[in-house]
């Protein structure tokens, strides 16, 4: 959800104003996204990275996160929308992880999930789940290493569930992956489009997704 900073200053308003509006955005193309059809939306709401930002950012993200983590489970809760965060805890204020488990305690059983990446890094998540296999005894012995399959690796990922990624949407001009979904992306297609996210609207949404339609998907075959 890049560039909510550029178009709070292009306005002569504050960086955090710029991220008030991208979680209207978030709103927006959540409430989209369930009434077209799609199963999972992941955003990336805040990295490892992120902690780097000015204290006064940090605090604000955070405590935009608080609050609507869970006026998101209430809002799209009603709309069949499960809330589900993948990232690390450590860090994070017990009211934040208070507001996570409330969210994602009310809306466990919802068909669409909306996964919001949050304290994530996608190098930090591969490090924790081979942290988790080995406390789990999974690499005890050489046989087990020998026969490790990548299905079971992905066991052990923040969710396991998340299938391959079709799409990813970077928007404000970036063109790099910056550490998001390593593991998953691994076929995704790439749409990157100039658009601010805070200006990211319904038809910037089925732009991407009509240029995901035309490209040519042979995952390695002919
Ligand atoms: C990147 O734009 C945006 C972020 C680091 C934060 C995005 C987070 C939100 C919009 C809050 C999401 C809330 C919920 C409840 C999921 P930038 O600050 O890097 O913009 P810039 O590149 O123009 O400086």
């Amino acid at each position: 959800m890049d560039g909510n900073g550029r178009w709070a200053k292009m306005r002569g308003l504050s960086r955090t104003a710029g991220h008030t509006k991208g979680v209207e955005t978030l709103r927006t193309i959540a409430k989209k996204c369930y009434d077209i059809g799609v199963k999972n939306l992941i955003v990336y709401a805040f990295s490892t990275e992120n902690w780097n930002r000015p204290k006064l950012e940090v605090d604000h993200l955070m405590k935009l996160l608080s609050k609507h983590i869970v006026n998101f489970a209430e809002e799209l809760g009603d709309r069949k929308v499960r809330i589900k965060t993948i990232g690390t805890r450590d860090g994070l204020s017990p009211q934040l992880i208070a507001a996570i488990d409330k969210a994602e305690q009310a809306t466990k059983n919802n068909p669409m999930t909306l996964y919001i990446a949050l304290n994530y890094g996608g190098r930090r998540e591969i490090v924790d789940a081979v942290k988790k296999m080995s406390h789990d005894g999974a690499l005890n012995n050489l046989d087990k290493i020998d026969q490790l399959t990548e299905d079971d690796f992905a066991h052990y990922l923040y969710a396991s569930e998340i299938p391959n990624v079709d799409l990813i949407i970077r928007t404000s001009g970036e063109e790099r992956i910056s550490n998001f979904l390593l593991w998953q992306s691994a076929y995704s297609e790439y749409v990157f489009t100039d658009t601010l996210w805070p200006d990211f609207d319904e038809t910037c949404l089925i732009n991407a997704f009509e240029e995901y339609t035309t490209r040519n998907i042979r995952k390695g075959g002919v």
